[in-house]
């Protein structure tokens, strides 16, 4: 294993249309870290992830994935390395059938029957998709989080080093959610998760790294950016629910006008 599976410097990236969505990024991630990517919308996250794994190719700087740089001649191997679950699934799955999807990069790797078979059904464990109830599924039918759920285990069937996953819990129910925590948790690959849930990143993730206008504005410790709540506003983020005070704690309320204890008390205020 890669000691710095990712390193990254003078990154930026400008769109095709001029607009500057990545600005002089740099960074290294250690293996086995586990880092969270947040950030309002438009911020840079998605064009960031798309350049791990050479979907995007650096305009400036370097991008370097275990001791390769990405440049066209590395891609193949690139991809081997890092697998990326994409925001959208429908990005993603483009074989008729949850089976034929998840096993379609296995096959390309040439493995033998039993393998594939063995891979896959487990990476559909893994995000509890049940083989006998998905594998001869129309994926394009499928939910939205049911789509998820496929996108990610074709990738894990892979069994990269590292995994990079655009807001994997968008569109997950809350149970979906929780298994896929307790999956990633259990992962150990170096970690890349770009979301709006900030609970997630939380739990996951003790690096955060903070985009806003395509910089970053912030690389440390999830729980110290967590608990800063005029850094988070400033750069439209709000604290992770799981951090913030519930309303109607009983010493908020207003103290010249305490809430009426009985329903006489609020006959008699009128
Ligand atoms: N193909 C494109 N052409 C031009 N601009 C683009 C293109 N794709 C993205 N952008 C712009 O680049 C910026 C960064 O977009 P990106 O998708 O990386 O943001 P994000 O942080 O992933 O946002 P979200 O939270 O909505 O997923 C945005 O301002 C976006 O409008
Ligand atoms: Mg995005």
């Amino acid at each position: 294993m890669h000691h710095n599976p990712i390193f990254i410097r003078q990154l930026s990236y400008a769109y095709p249309d001029g607009h500057e969505a990545l600005r002089d990024i740099h960074l290294s991630i250690a293996a086995t870290e586990k880092v969270a990517i947040v950030g309002a919308n438009g911020s840079g996250k998605s064009t960031f992830l798309l350049h791990l794994n050479g979907i995007l190719l650096p305009q400036t700087g370097e991008v370097i994935i275990g001791e390769l740089p990405i440049v066209p001649q590395n891609l193949k191997a690139v991809r081997n390395f890092v697998g990326i679950v994409f925001q959208n699934p429908d990005d993603q799955i483009f074989m008729p059938t949850v089976w034929e999807d998840i096993t379609f990069g296995l096959m390309n790797q040439g493995l033998n029957k039993h393998d594939l078979s063995h891979r896959a059904h487990h990476a559909m464990y893994a995000v509890g998709l049940e083989p006998e109830l998905y594998a001869s599924r129309i994926a394009g039918n499928l939910s939205g989080g049911e789509k998820k759920r496929v996108a990610i285990a074709g990738v894990l069937a892979m069994q990269p080093q590292v995994l990079v996953l655009d807001e994997p819990s968008a569109q997950l129910d809350p149970r979906s959610r929780r298994q896929l925590i307790n999956l990633l948790a259990s992962l150990p690959l170096t970690q890349l998760i770009a979301t709006h849930d900030l609970d997630l990143a939380l739990e996951l993730c003790s690096r955060t790294i903070v985009l806003s206008h395509g910089q970053i504005v912030y690389d440390g410790e999830t729980a110290a950016v967590m608990n800063d709540s005029t850094f988070l506003e400033k750069h439209a983020l709000e604290m992770p629910l799981s951090h913030c005070k519930p309303y109607c704690l009983v010493v908020d309320r207003p103290s010249d006008r305490p809430h009426p204890a009985t329903l006489g008390e609020i006959r008699s205020r009128g």
